[in-house]
This record gives C-alpha cells, structure tokens and sequence, in this order.
C-alpha cells in the first residue's frame, strides 16, 4: 500500500503543521477562527516540552515527522536522535538541521495556494541532534537508552503497535520519562483491528505498561492541521507520561 507520509501534500500539510506560525496557519483573510483553534496551534513542540525541566542526557523522538519535537526536545538533552518511517520527512528534517530553508505550498482554496518557507528559529544551539529513517516496530538493536521518550501521534499510525510497547522498557534508563501522545483514532488502513485495544486506549497502555513504568500524569493537548484556509483537523490527543521503574 501507498506511504500517505511519503507524498508532497502530506510533506507540505507537515511543514506548516510543525514549523509555520499562527498568522500563517491561521492568516487574517476574512475568516474569524474561534480561540480554540488558535491555541491548539504549535502541538509539536509543546508536547514534546511535557517532559520535566532538567538537563537530560539523550532523548529520542519516534515518529519525529519532519522534526520540530525533535529540535525542542534538543533544549534539554544534550543527544537527540529522531526517527521516522518517511523517507521524505526525514530528508526535510535534516535540511532544516542543516540550515537551509525548505519552501512549500500551503492550500487556501483547492485550487489556491501561498508559497511558505520552513526555517528553524531556536534560541538555542543546535548540535548532537540526528535524523534517520527507521521502522518503529524494528528499530535498530544498539540504539542504547535514553532519558527521555517522545512517541507522539505515532501509535495509531503502526500496523502492530504491541511491538513498540514491547521495546519501550529497554530503551529507558531507570526513572527515565516516556511520553505518548495519541488521539486513539484507530483505523484499519493503518492498524488491523485484531491489534486495537479492546477497550480504552489509556487502560490498554496501562496493562502493557505497568510492569515497567508508573504512570506519573495524563493531560489533554490539542492540536490542528490545516488542509484549507476553510477545512482543519482539529483533534486532542491523549498525552501520558511515564517513568521507568528502576
Ligand atoms: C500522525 S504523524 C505524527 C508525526 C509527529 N509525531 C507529530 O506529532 O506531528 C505519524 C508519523 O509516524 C510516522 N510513522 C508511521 N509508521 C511508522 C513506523 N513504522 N516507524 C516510524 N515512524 C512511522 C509517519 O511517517 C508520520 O511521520
């Protein structure tokens, strides 16, 4: 089957998503937005500041997409590897590491479109951040562990997510952070239905979960992806934060 995250609408759908501002997202061309969907704008980089504060090691971002989560979690850990299956992502990830401007359409009517351009702008420095292409069910065996764990958005996108769960205890160190964020829309283009949880999507993380990790918080954090100046998604998902039990 066709990767939707390996198209240019979906590239470009992601560039805004994760890196334009709130007049780009939502500009001032007539259109009144109500509040919510104003605040739910910038999720990538505020889930991933759902972490505690301190100065952390290494951190790793499964399912980074084109990476905003991945240079904001780079604030707190000296390492960050993000991971993602798209080809496409990954690359658009690593230009923006690497300094350049990546420029993209952004949809206002069906046949209208605004050229954008995607930069970072980090009031920090950026080093020891690194990008590659893998498959969250599989990931390489010496990645090593981390201090933090951000997998947002990524579980209802896997065709067996019990295998992430799986490896979640041997990527963490001891009172490491492990957080999910996810709007448990499952759907069998994705995920066959024998993988969905039976019941609820937190109780089914907690019986995967608990042997390895205490849960310390869950919180609502929405977010909006615009298709059109006049079509959003507008979703929350449900964030959980977990510490490795020693
Ligand atoms: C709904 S998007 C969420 C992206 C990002 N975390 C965010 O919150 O904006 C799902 C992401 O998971 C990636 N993905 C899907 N299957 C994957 C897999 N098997 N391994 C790693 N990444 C995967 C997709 O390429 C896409 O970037």
């Amino acid at each position: 089957m066709e990767n939707i995250y390996e198209s240019s609408r979906l590239l470009d759908e992601y560039l805004l998503f994760h890196y334009g501002s709130l007049d780009e997202a939502l500009s001032d061309n007539g259109i009144s937005y109500p509040l919510s969907m104003k605040e739910a704008w910038g999720f990538p980089s505020r889930t991933a500041r759902g972490f505690s504060k301190s100065k952390v090691d290494r951190g790793l971002d499964l399912g980074c997409s084109v990476g905003a989560s991945t240079f904001a979690m780079a604030e707190n850990c000296r390492e960050v590897i993000g991971i993602d299956y798209s080809h496409s992502f990954i690359a658009a990830a690593e230009r923006l590491r690497n300094g350049h401007q990546i420029p993209y359409q952004r949809i206002d009517e069906g046949h209208v479109t605004t050229l954008l351009h995607a930069s970072l702008k980090l009031d920090f420095e950026i080093k020891n951040i690194i990008f590659e292409q893998g498959d969250a069910h599989h990931l390489r065996e010496d990645l090593g562990t981390f201090d933090r764990v951000h997998a947002a958005n990524l579980l209802c996108r896997l065709s067996n997510p019990n295998l992430l769960l799986e490896r979640f205890p041997s990527l963490l160190r001891d009172g490491g952070e492990l957080l999910i964020a996810t709007p448990c829309t499952w759907l069998e283009n994705f995920t066959p239905s024998i993988h969905w949880p039976s019941g609820s999507t937190l109780d089914w993380l907690k019986s995967h979960l608990w042997k390895s990790f205490d849960l310390a918080r869950t919180w609502d954090e929405p977010f909006l992806i615009r298709e059109t100046a006049r079509k959003f998604q507008w979703s929350t998902s449900q964030v959980s934060l977990w510490r490795r039990k020693a």
